[in-house]
């Protein structure tokens, strides 16, 4: 949530800062500002509403430092007053922070007593009043001090006139080197069109930036030598090309994403997955003991857990149960080391999911990380992990992401399955060679987008959808709803199939079109019930299917290419992607940017 950008050096650096915020504006969109010095004064300017916004604000200044934040508002309503940077009550230090105080409340009331003048609603105010109160001559300690008294998370900036001091705790941070300028970031997409080496901040560590260098101290206060990292990552994949948003962009880009989440990861001698990840910690020893595996994940990443249940029940024969994170942390569950935890998240920083993972891992779990985000806090806490290899996901709406956790999913279920002896020869070898089709496969459904946008066209007036599917195909229902709701504002609710009956189908009428994937399964004839039960009752219905003969019960379809009924979704869920992005398109709705949401939830 929110992004958070600073820079020291000799280039044009508000124009550093607001192009690098523009890049972040898809974590948080609310509100936003930069701080930076001129004529040895601390300036700040905000405004509520879109970096654009901002930017008209600007003028030429040749300050050589500078802080700049993108907000999603969590304490105090997105107006000017508590869009970030916060400054003290002397305007010496000005504040960026992601993440929540959650001690603000309490600390406020102390500093209001001791004469602390604040001029916003939030809590990461009281940082800089804090910072204000301890400081003795040196920030650093200042801000140690400040640290210190702060329960909750933080990735921060402080910038005076000459330094920026940076920490983080469950909040990314890195730092950015260049030839003499340094760059600090909530995320690397801010700024690697100007460095790709990166030093990685950890929880709790304090780094000092000023125009000579940096230097890193750790919780016990001892200097520590950080490797700079080369990040793989061009700016072509943070463009959005030719594409009208970065969400078609990402939907088209799965077949080449698929392939890369597959790459080198199939040993063909044994009929085996490759998961350099797993090899020395997920070994045919503690996998005999595990007796259940326990999925956590939140919402799109959540779906793919619920698709995975079947594939790795299938493969493995081990019970599995999904949970959302969430709900997870908060029911004192029933976990030990008989349990391996899988963790799923795109951007490996959900706040949800995260305390999940520490909770499980307490208890004795050994926990496996599915991770898009390298470096992220769920990757670096997780025992072992793959990473999903997606590329950066900046549409908020997940797409490619999905498709490649669960690539990752089957690669997993292999793994486990040959260790364990669960998959035979020939199970392994149908879906090797199944799981290598399915680019090619989706290739085909994203030739036909103008006819999904045709359809869309058709629907979208419609206020509410209901979307059906059955077995591996139900959570396809509710990742088509959830993409409906997120990015077009419309009502859209996923059910399995057969429930329809039992309650939702008092909603059928002519005005609530029904989405049906309904490929040829083992559960065919059962939706094909469903679907007449809908037909009798005037309802529309749209179906995704893989045979002729339901074409006379739709009034929509769209044809998918036949493959193994457990790669089904992979195919089914372009269909879905493309259907919810072209009617928010029609909408005109913020495809990218859709309201009240931002990338990567890192609050509770
Ligand atoms: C939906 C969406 C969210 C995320 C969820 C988990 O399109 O993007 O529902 O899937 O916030 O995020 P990650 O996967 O980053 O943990």
């Amino acid at each position: 949530m929110c992004g958070i950008i600073g820079y020291i050096g000799n280039k044009d650096v508000l124009s550093i800062i607001i192009s690098g915020l523009k890049r972040l504006e898809y974590r948080g969109y609310d509100s936003c500002g930069v701080g930076f010095v001129e004529e040895k004064q601390l300036k700040i300017l905000k405004t509520k509403g879109r970096i654009e916004k901002l930017q008209k604000k600007i003028e030429k200044t040749n300050t050589k430092i500078a802080v700049g934040h993108t907000r999603w508002a969590t304490h105090g309503v997105p107006i000017e007053e508590n869009a970030h940077p916060h400054t003290d009550c002397q305007n010496r230090f000005a504040v960026v922070h992601n993440g929540i105080i959650e001690n603000y409340e309490s600390l406020k009331k102390i500093l209001i007593k001791e004469g602390h003048i604040f001029r916003s609603e939030t809590d990461s105010e009281v940082i800089v009043h804090l910072i204000e109160k301890f400081y003795n001559g040196n920030l650093k300690e200042a801000v140690k001090k400040t640290l210190s008294q702060i329960v909750g998370s933080y990735g921060l900036i402080v910038l005076d006139k000459q330094q920026m001091v940076v920490s983080r705790k469950g909040s990314p941070i890195v730092i950015g080197v260049g030839e003499n300028e340094f760059f600090v970031a909530s995320d690397i997409s801010a700024i690697i069109e100007h460095t790709k080496d990166i030093v990685y901040l950890e929880d709790y560590e304090i780094a000092v930036i000023n125009e000579n260098g940096y230097s890193i101290i750790s919780k016990d206060d001892q200097l520590v030598e950080k490797e700079i990292q080369k990040i793989k990552i061009s700016l072509e994949q943070i463009e959005k090309g030719n594409y009208k948003h970065f969400m078609l962009k990402e939907i088209f880009e799965q077949p080449t994403t698929i392939k890369n989440s597959l790459a080198g990861r199939i040993d063909l001698n044994n009929l085996t997955a490759k998961l350099g990840g797993l090899e020395e910690v997920l070994t045919q020893e503690p996998l005999k003991k595990i007796k259940r595996i326990m999925i956590l994940a939140c919402g799109t990443s959540w779906h793919c857990g619920l698709v995975a249940k079947y594939i790795l029940e299938k493969y493995t024969r081990i019970p599995v149960d999904v949970d959302y994170a969430s709900e997870f942390r908060y029911r004192n569950p029933v976990i030990d080391s008989s349990v391996l935890t899988i963790v799923i998240s795109q951007s490996g920083e959900t706040a949800d999911t995260l305390s999940a993972l520490r909770e499980a891992k307490e208890k004795g779990s050994l926990v496996l990380g599915v991770v898009n985000v390298v470096g992220s806090t769920i990757a670096r806490e997780s025992d072992c992990g793959v990473y999903t290899r997606a590329g950066v996901e900046i549409g908020v709406a997940s797409t490619k992401a999905f498709t490649s956790q669960l690539v990752v999913m089957f690669l997993i279920s292999l793994y486990i399955g040959r260790k364990i002896n669960t998959i035979t020869d020939s199970q392994a070898k149908e879906i090797i060679e199944n799981l290598e089709k399915i680019s090619r496969k989706i290739k085909i459904v994203l030739k036909d987008a103008e006819n999904i946008k045709a359809i869309a066209e058709k629907y979208k007036n419609s206020n509410n959808f209901l979307y059906l599917g059955r077995g591996i195909n139900y959570p396809l229902a509710l990742e088509g709803a959830l993409k409906l709701k997120e990015i077009s504002y419309v009502h859209a609710e996923g059910y399995p199939a057969a429930e329809m009956k039992h309650g939702p189908i008092a909603l059928v009428d002519e005005n609530m079109p029904c989405f049906f994937i309904a490929n040829k399964d083992q559960n065919y004839e059962k939706v094909i019930s469903n679907m007449n039960e809908i037909k009798t009752r005037g309802g529309k219905i749209i179906s995704i299917a893989t045979e002729k003969e339901i074409e006379d019960l739709s009034d929509e379809i769209v044809y998918v290419p036949k493959t193994l009924e457990v790669l089904s979704p992979f195919v089914n869920v372009v269909v879905l992607q493309l259907f919810a992005y072209y009617i928010s398109d029609f909408l005109k709705r913020d495809v990218d940017k859709p309201r009240n949401l931002a990338k990567s939830v890192t609050v509770e």
